[in-house]
């Protein structure tokens, strides 16, 4: 594994995490390949799809990690910013690359990734930070009805073997310096439990997580753990799809990764991918 500076790292604000021990703390994940270090980029994800994007061979390319203390242009999913301070959140983006290459068409990676993501993270925030984390589907990060991390999927045009698998973890903000609320109500793991923890830590426990679920790439597997730490099911919700809205019970998650809401008139919808309104919070 070899890792980069992008610069000099010079003083490192109190209480922030050293950079230096960044490769130390990640030692021996058979995941990675690489990894970069910003103290401050515009996106991790837009780094990264941009070096796939210039690349001769999709080949040697999974397992490259970039994180970075600070995001000038920090993406969420549908277009919305994703916002925290200088370093205090934890902000990564992974390169991963689909076993066998699929066509395009074939979206069974894509799925795969999108659904073992949130998994890993909510598994690795419990078992790190000691929080209740589950998932708001498709891939918000909750800690009871605040969400305390995002996960972003996107896919390389020119590689369609190749995922970047963008995370964003509200680690040690306080209350007054977490972003505006927007959908749902922010939260960060130290406004949850009260510590400061070190971002390598959680960085560490997410990525072990992810290879070991990457690694089984059972989308039955994955769906069970779905189903047992998805927060969305047995609530009334309004999704937004491609198609049209759907608005009714999420009864459960599909073989196929799938969003499973049943209308009042009784017909069940299999929603793959959309935004996803719960219309009861089941904290009222
Ligand atoms: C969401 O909207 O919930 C997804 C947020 C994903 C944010 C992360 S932070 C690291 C990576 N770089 C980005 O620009 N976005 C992702």
């Amino acid at each position: 594994m070899s890792w980069s500076w992008e610069e000099e790292v010079g003083d490192l604000g109190e209480g922030q995490d050293d950079p230096a021990e960044l490769a130390l703390t990640l030692d021996g994940l058979q995941l990675l390949r690489q990894i970069h270090y910003f103290r401050e980029i515009d996106s991790t994800s837009r780094w990264l799809l941009q070096l796939v994007e210039s690349a001769t061979s999709s080949k040697a390319l999974d397992g490259i990690l970039v994180i970075a203390d600070y995001q000038t242009a920090g993406k969420g999913r549908f277009g919305r910013p994703w916002l925290a301070p200088r370093g205090k959140a934890l902000l990564f983006s992974l390169v991963l690359r689909a076993h066998s290459p699929a066509p395009l068409a074939d979206d069974y990676n894509l799925r795969l990734i999108s659904l073992l993501a949130p998994v890993a993270v909510a598994l690795a925030l419990r078992n790190v930070a000691g929080v209740a984390a589950s998932i708001k589907f498709p891939n918000d990060i909750m800690v009871g009805p605040r969400k305390c991390a995002g996960i972003l999927v996107e896919r390389s045009a020119k590689y369609p073997d190749l995922f970047i698998l963008g995370i964003g973890i509200n680690v040690n903000q306080s209350k007054e310096e977490l972003p505006p609320q927007t959908h749902v109500e922010p939260t960060s793991l130290f406004c949850e439990t009260g510590m400061l923890l070190n971002r390598w830590a959680v960085l560490r426990g997410v990525l072990e997580e992810l290879e070991a679920w990457w690694g089984k790439r059972s989308l039955d597997e994955i769906v069970n753990k779905l189903n047992e730490l998805c927060t969305t099911l047995g609530r009334r919700v309004l999704v937004k799809t491609a198609t049209g809205d759907v608005e009714g019970l999420a009864v459960g998650i599909s073989p196929n990764g799938g969003l499973l809401v049943r209308a009042d008139h009784g017909a069940v919808t299999e929603i793959l991918s959309g935004d996803v309104k719960e219309l009861q919070s089941g904290y009222e």
